[in-house]
């Protein structure tokens, strides 16, 4: 399998994070790409129409997108059991669409700042991205704190990969001021060795 990938992706990161939890990082051969909405780049747009990534290229079938379609097919595959049986299953989607929504947030003010020409930038609209992440931050802080303290899910994969982004990318908001429950499990979660070997620098 070819997995397209940036490493400072925080989606790419999610889907990393399961392969070594896996031990299955022997499975995918890396293949880097780059772009952002403005221009594809090096995006794999015949993988994936949408120009994105994470994207997995199968030898047995069509390619995969979608960071949250990957890994449910890569736990499938390989085992890991990260989606617990329903009803437990609701509470952990939700918490990695949250999760998910976070870094998606996070990655459009990215752009904003960095791929937006600079007279044309909203500084109000960088605002409102800020406002989902901070909504988000507050709401897993007040009530998905057993979730996460839980068995290990997909949905604490998600987190870590969505705050580890807001640690590189965003680190002047000071996500963990107020937040002293998520800031401590995150503070461990990140020494997880799949967490260490995945960071966005790697
Ligand atoms: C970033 O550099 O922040 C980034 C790279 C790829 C996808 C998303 C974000």
């Amino acid at each position: 399998m070819h997995l397209y990938y940036a490493p400072a992706s925080p989606f790419v990161r999610k889907v990393m994070i399961l392969l070594h939890e896996a031990q299955a990082t022997d499975h995918v051969t890396l293949v880097p790409a780059a772009g952002n909405p403005l221009d594809p780049g090096s995006m794999p747009v015949a993988q994936n129409p949408l120009g994105k990534i994470p994207a997995l290229a199968r030898d047995d079938g069509p390619a995969l997108y979608d960071s949250r379609v990957i890994c449910r097919y890569l736990d499938d595959r390989f085992g890991t059991g990260l989606y617990p049986a329903a009803p437990r299953l609701w509470d952990v989607l939700t918490l990695e669409a949250t999760a998910d929504g976070i870094a998606d947030a996070a990655v459009l003010m990215r752009y904003e700042q960095v791929v937006r020409p600079e007279s044309t930038r909203s500084p109000e609209w960088i605002d409102a991205q800020w406002a989902k992440v901070d909504r988000a931050l507050t709401a897993v802080e007040t009530q998905s704190m057993p979730l996460l303290l839980g068995p290990l899910t997909i949905a604490q994969v998600a987190m870590g990969a969505a705050l580890g982004y807001l640690d590189f990318r965003q680190a002047d908001r000071n996500w963990r001021a107020g937040r002293p429950a998520l800031a401590a499990w995150w503070a461990t979660f990140a020494k997880r060795p799949s967490v260490v070997a995945t960071g966005p620098e790697s």
